[in-house]
């Protein structure tokens, strides 16, 4: 009986590590979609919900209508209680073809996938492409990444130009943008940061259709949302690698904090240094800041993963471990936190938005565990006196 305890625990504690997959933030609850262990790719939207200590991914698994990998996903609809998978490899978990179906949005209050009808001409299935909701007007800015044989399409073309999802009205947006058109990339990070502006950082293209090119770190690509307008600064400060397949989240003081990726070196696939930098986007010209963080705590070096912010809390989970001398070495399960106050890897992080009843129960059982473990030893002690004396 123990052990058949024992090993559910371990079922249900343990999950796989996905690579490649694809996260939205609603309230307190991190919603991940799709990616690949290595052999199979998921058809499972799992979500962690930071009201619960020491929650669990696997404990939450619902199955998505297809088997999705290198999509991207934003939140959306009027209430913005709705995620949208858009893009990526979509395959048909019946047939394994791939999906004729760009669009699955999940609806986090009644639980179900809808492929929801979007007026306007559907444009080609990219992969790696960013996505960036807009809650001024509820329009979700999905920029470059790429056409490839694996998305359906002959040649591999890497895009330097929006899809725009209205997720409110459903149909596709055509918007003529001012200033100078930016590179193409794709695995770039998109974060949207004061006053409407959509930072780019980093990602790569292919050159001449064989070789590999990253993007320049410190060349910042930002788009302005109420203007319609590209833009450029050049970030000066800490020397950084250039990457793709990094994170970036807005921190509470309204700076960037980027973490993981890879650079092109010998090998495609190395591990870009130093791992969480900062890009300070509040202060012009916008600076590059490699802070020294205690290692305690810290997550291994990523790529491929997912990250998120919570009040003053990053998350990060998943991806591929880099290594300084080989393409990656395995891929990750856990959950890191990184408190953006102290700038330390933390153990657990309770949202202030979590009720106080949620607080109070949780201080309590913590107090009543203590009293408990307490009285064990207190009781142990005692016995063993009695043991002693007799
Ligand atoms: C899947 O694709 C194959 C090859 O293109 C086709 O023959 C088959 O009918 C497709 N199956 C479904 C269910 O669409
Ligand atoms: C989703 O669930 C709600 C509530 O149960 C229901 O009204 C709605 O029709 C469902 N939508 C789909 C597409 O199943
Ligand atoms: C892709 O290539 C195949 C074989 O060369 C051809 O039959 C097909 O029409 C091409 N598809 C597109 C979208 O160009
Ligand atoms: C964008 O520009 C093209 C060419 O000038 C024009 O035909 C099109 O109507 C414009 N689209 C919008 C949404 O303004
Ligand atoms: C790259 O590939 C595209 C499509 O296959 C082709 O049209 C183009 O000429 C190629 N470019 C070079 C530089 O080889
Ligand atoms: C993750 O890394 C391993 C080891 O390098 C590699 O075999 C695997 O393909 C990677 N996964 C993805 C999805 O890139």
């Amino acid at each position: 009986m123990l052990l058949l305890i024992l090993i559910l625990n371990i079922y249900f504690l343990v999950t796989d590590g996905r690579v490649g997959l694809t996260s939205a933030l609603i309230g307190p609850k991190l919603y991940v979609m799709g990616g690949t262990e290595g052999k199979y790719v998921y058809a499972s939207l799992l979500y962690y919900d930071f009201t619960v200590l020491f929650d669990n991914f696997a404990k939450h698994a619902t199955p998505i209508p297809v088997y999705s990998i290198w999509g991207t996903a934003s939140i959306g609809g009027p209430d913005r209680t709705k995620i949208f998978l858009i893009g990526g490899i979509m395959a048909d978990t019946k047939s394994g073809n791939l999906s004729n179906t760009l669009v699955y949005s999940y609806d986090t209050i009644n639980g179900n996938w809808t492929a929801p009808e979007i007026s306007g001409n559907q444009p080609l299935r990219r992969r790696e492409a960013s996505s960036t909701f807009n809650p001024d007007n509820g329009w979700i800015y999905i920029f470059g990444g790429a056409t490839t044989k694996s998305t359906g399409f002959n040649s591999t073309i890497f895009y330097n130009d929006f899809i725009i999802l209205d997720s409110i009205g459903l149909s596709w947006i055509n918007i003529n943008s001012s200033g100078d058109a930016p590179s193409r990339r794709a695995s770039h990070t998109a974060t949207l940061i004061e006053n409407g502006i959509i930072v780019f950082i980093g990602g790569y293209d292919l050159v001449d259709n064989t070789t590999f090119r990253i993007v320049d770190i410190n060349q910042i690509l930002m788009y302005d949302t109420k203007l319609g307008k590209w833009e450029y600064q050049f970030a000066v400060g800490d020397n950084v690698d250039p990457r793709y397949g990094h994170t970036s989240v807005l921190a509470p003081d309204g700076n960037i904090i980027v973490y993981g990726g890879k650079k092109i070196g010998d090998l495609i696939g190395l591990r870009a240094k130093p791992d969480l930098v900062v890009l300070k986007v509040t202060t012009i010209p916008f600076q590059w800041f490699a802070p020294s963080i205690p290692t305690e705590n810290a997550p291994p070096p990523l790529t491929y993963h997912i990250a998120a912010i919570i009040e003053n809390c990053m998350v990060i989970s998943y991806g591929n471990i880099t290594s300084d001398f080989s393409e990656p070495i395995g891929s990750n399960s856990e959950v890191y936190l990184f408190d953006t106050n102290s700038y330390k890897w933390i153990k657990e992080y309770m949202p202030h938005s979590a009720s106080t009843i949620i607080r109070s129960i949780q201080i309590i059982g913590i107090i009543m565990y203590i009293v408990a473990a307490v009285g064990l030893l207190v009781s142990s002690f005692l016995k063993f006196k009695k043991y002693k004396t007799q």
